[in-house]
């Protein structure tokens, strides 16, 4: 167990959060979702009532160490400022910790916020630099990461300023810990994973770490044709992970000498282009046209998969089924975040693809937990360490 901010005295202190505000914008720079940053909100607000001077730090996009104002953290301070509903200074420096951010943290009174900019701009942040990190730590008497989203990175403001303060976690990435966790040290059986995304290989660690834990992997998504090919069966112009047949040949044979059921789809919706508009059949799993590409799940997989998520009592969802960006082949990924919805089970979604579904479905009330680390995500459910938890002191 990691200590949180619970667990240190906070009172006065200047406290360096990071956070994962790493948030998409569009091209009049404006936010388009915020989630992350409500989700730093338990935080900040729990640092504010506790009279902590708080310095909030987060990277945005990949500057690669210089300084472009198209990267700036100019609208994540705005936006903070307005769901906080108070003043966030923001100290926009090339140099991250210049002079005025210097003067900045001086002049901070108890139980308010500055923020600093891209950490990102600065091409030590990346490499993990001591001297950066020790610029940082020069800032602040402890580190609070609660950036989640970033943990799965050694660098310097989410690990490397571990070395220089003590080192709490904040209430998002408690919770993220807790949830995924759960996932791995004890989860309530039956446990089903759903897998979807394009490439096998991409998915190999996950399998490889789930399979004494899970009872059933579903498999949708463009790996899902990889699979099937095989099997054996024709999969006409569909994703095909040619270097990955054997691979996903070994998956099966392990998951069966691991008494995990892993379900292949039993029906697809194929069309001949990779187009919205391309007309759409659906076919029985050994009848898929020569030349027509798979693009979803069908009506009788979703069916099958919805039981299974029904009877489950965990379940994580990784990927997409089909490609739900597009309307006419968004059928089996939103049955799947209907079935996650309807559930009794405890239910997981990892960030990225299946979390951008379940938000564009707008079914995301019914979801025990849906992170915001997509690579963070991953890399925890695949056993690897996170720097950026390793990094914390234990209780
Ligand atoms: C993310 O969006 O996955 C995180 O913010 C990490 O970003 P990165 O992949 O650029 O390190």
């Amino acid at each position: 167990m990691k200590k949180t901010v619970r667990d240190v005295d906070v009172h006065g202190k200047r406290v360096f959060l990071r956070c994962d505000f790493n948030v998409p914008l569009d091209e009049n720079g404006e936010i388009t979702d915020d989630r992350r940053i409500k989700s730093a909100l338990p935080t900040i607000k729990y640092l504010m009532e506790h009279d902590a001077r708080i310095i909030v730090a987060s990277h945005l996009g990949r500057p690669k160490g210089v300084a472009d104002m198209k990267y700036s953290l100019a609208p994540a301070a705005n936006r903070l400022s307005e769901l906080l509903g108070t003043e966030v200074i923001f100290i926009s420096e090339p140099s991250v910790v210049g002079p005025a951010v210097k003067d900045a943290v001086e002049a901070l009174e108890p139980g308010s916020v500055m923020m600093i900019e891209n950490v990102r701009f600065r091409p030590e942040e990346t490499k993990n630099d001591p001297s950066f990190s020790a610029e940082l730590a020069s800032l602040a008497d402890i580190f609070v990461n609660d950036a989640f989203g970033t943990a799965h990175r050694a660098h310097c403001s989410t690990a490397g300023i571990a070395d220089f303060l003590p080192a709490v976690s904040g209430f998002l990435l408690e919770k993220e810990i807790k949830f995924f966790g759960g996932l791995l040290d004890n989860p309530a059986k039956p446990f089903t994973a759903v897998l979807g995304g394009s490439k096998v290989a991409d998915k190999i660690p996950l399998i490889e770490n789930l399979l004494d834990k899970v009872d059933t992997i579903l498999i949708g998504g463009g790996m899902a044709y990889t699979f099937l090919k095989a099997q054996g069966y024709e999969i006409g112009t569909s994703l095909l992970d040619e270097d990955s047949v054997q691979l996903s040949l070994d998956i099966m044979k392990k998951a069966e000498e691991c008494d995990v059921r892993m379900m292949l789809p039993a029906d697809v919706i194929c069309a001949k282009e990779f187009k919205n508009d391309s007309p759409a059949v659906s076919v029985d799993i050994n009848s898929i046209p020569a030349d027509m590409m798979g693009l979803d799940i069908g009506a009788k997989t979703q069916e099958m998969y919805r039981n299974v998520i029904m009877d489950s009592a965990t379940v994580v969802w990784n990927g997409p089924a089909g490609v739900f960006e597009m309307d006419n082949f968004a059928g089996g990924t939103r049955a799947i975040a209907q079935a996650m919805n309807d559930t009794k089970a405890v239910t997981v979604i990892g960030g990225g693809d299946s979390a951008a579904a379940v938000r564009k479905f707008g079914l995301e009330d019914g979801i025990s937990h849906i992170s915001t680390g997509g690579g963070a995500s991953l890399e925890f459910l695949e056993g690897k360490k996170l720097p950026g938890v390793e990094c914390l002191e234990d209780k």
